[in-house]
């Protein structure tokens, strides 16, 4: 029998893990291939909790995290235990996903051993190198030394040909979060986490759920997202805010601070992923500087507010089912106020179809990869 082919696939935060999940469960159900999931722990309770939901157990952790850590000390933290885990092992390719500190040292410590490269998500591009930071950069870097580009869309294709990847390298997928996102969302869901089922029951209130984690929106930016919500609720409109937030001490002190004790605001710790899928599709409007919720949402029909001055998604924008709206307060009351009360623009925005994914790509990159392997004689096509 043949050797298999070894594919090494790497995590270390929250999205990543939901991204990369099914496409680990795809090449663990394909014949002629050996997967070795391999963990930073650049992130821990929250990427704990994905691996748990889909029900995935790493083969390794370097469990690197540690609070309110630096860029740099996650990349050093990362490198040897990277290194000797792609001695061990000596994959055929090592698959990164996204645009995380992970992400791009994995991409470079294979690169350094010769090791192929698979970037799933590749081409995603601000056109600012400072936002998002550092994510702009570790995506453009990635682009550098990725041998396999799974490009989401054929926007994100369009980018890498125009720096000069090579073209046979690209293969547009659909993003995996949709495939991950179709499988958790029920009609008839209940929810794990209890204060929801509460936030969820009032009638004649509309409700919006808020995150916000990138390093350009903390500190004042932070603050004046909060400060958006009070005003919305002290204007009398029904509104009920519900707001996840991020394990990142930076985040919650401001987000504690500002909104603790709030009537109209619900804060939560990060939620499992199925309650947090679930409950978009529950919600009437979404605020988020996260780059999966801005890909999600257009699946449940709802409207999206990009906390965020450029984003690397434009296609949601494009499609309507998404605003950039920045931080300033004023300016979010504003168009909050706009979209909830005007039901045309409402509706347009709800309606918008999802141009990120359909479900399978993971199923194309699986094939795509016994195809480049020799396992199967027909390259699939890809996502349109
Ligand atoms: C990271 C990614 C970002 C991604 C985000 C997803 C980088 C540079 N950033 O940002 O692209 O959008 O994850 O959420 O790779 N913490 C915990 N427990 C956890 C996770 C985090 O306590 O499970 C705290 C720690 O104090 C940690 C801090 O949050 O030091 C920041 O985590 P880090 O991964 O450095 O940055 P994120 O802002 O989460
Ligand atoms: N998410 C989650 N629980 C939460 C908040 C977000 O499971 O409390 C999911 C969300 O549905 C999306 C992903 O986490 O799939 C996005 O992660 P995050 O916003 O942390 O990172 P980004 O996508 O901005 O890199």
């Amino acid at each position: 029998m043949a050797k298999p082919i070894k594919v090494a696939c790497i995590v270390g935060t929250r999205p990543e893990a939901i991204k990369m999940a099914p496409v680990v469960r795809d090449l663990k159900a394909r014949d002629g291939f050996e997967v070795f999931l391999l963990s930073t722990g650049q992130h821990k309770e929250m990427l704990a909790q994905v691996l748990a939901a889909f029900d995935l157990t790493p083969d390794h952790d370097l469990e690197i995290m540690t609070e309110r850590q630096t860029l740099n000390q996650i990349l050093a933290r990362a490198i040897p235990g990277l290194d000797q885990v792609f001695a061990q092992f000596q994959p055929n390719l090592v698959l990164v996903q996204g645009d995380t500190s992970t992400a791009f040292i994995a991409g470079l410590v294979a690169f350094n051993r010769r090791i192929k490269v698979g970037h799933v998500e590749a081409g995603l591009r601000s056109g600012d190198k400072w936002q998002p930071f550092p994510e702009e950069v570790n995506r453009r870097l990635l682009s550098v030394v990725a041998d396999l580009n799974f490009a989401p869309t054929p926007t994100a294709r369009d980018y890498l040909l125009r720096e000069a990847v090579d073209p046979g390298s690209i293969f547009v997928t659909g993003n995996t979060v949709i495939d991950a996102l179709l499988t958790v969302i029920k009609p008839d869901y209940r929810f794990r986490e209890s204060l929801l089922e509460e936030a969820l029951q009032e009638h004649g209130v509309k409700r919006i759920l808020v995150t916000a984690h990138r390093r350009e929106n903390w500190g004042e930016p932070m603050a004046e997202i909060c400060q958006a919500a009070k005003s919305l609720l002290a204007s009398g409109l029904p509104l009920r805010f519900i707001w996840p937030v991020h394990l990142n001490p930076v985040v919650r002190e401001v987000v504690h601070r500002e909104l603790s004790g709030v009537s109209g605001v619900y804060l939560t710790d990060p939620l499992e992923y199925s309650d947090l899928a679930n409950l978009m599709s529950r919600v009437d409007l979404i605020w988020t500087d996260s780059g999966g919720i801005q890909e999600e949402a257009p699946s449940l029909g709802v409207p999206i507010l990009v906390l965020r001055e450029v984003t690397e998604r434009p296609e949601g924008v494009a499609a309507k089912a998404a605003r950039l709206v920045g931080t300033e307060a004023g300016r979010l009351v504003q168009v909050t106020r706009t979209i909830l009360t005007q039901s045309d623009e409402y509706r347009r925005m709800a309606a918008a179809a999802n141009p990120y994914g359909d479900g399978a790509a993971s199923r194309r990159i699986g094939e795509y990869l016994a195809w480049y392997y020799g396992l199967i004689s027909e390259k699939p096509l890809p996502f349109a």
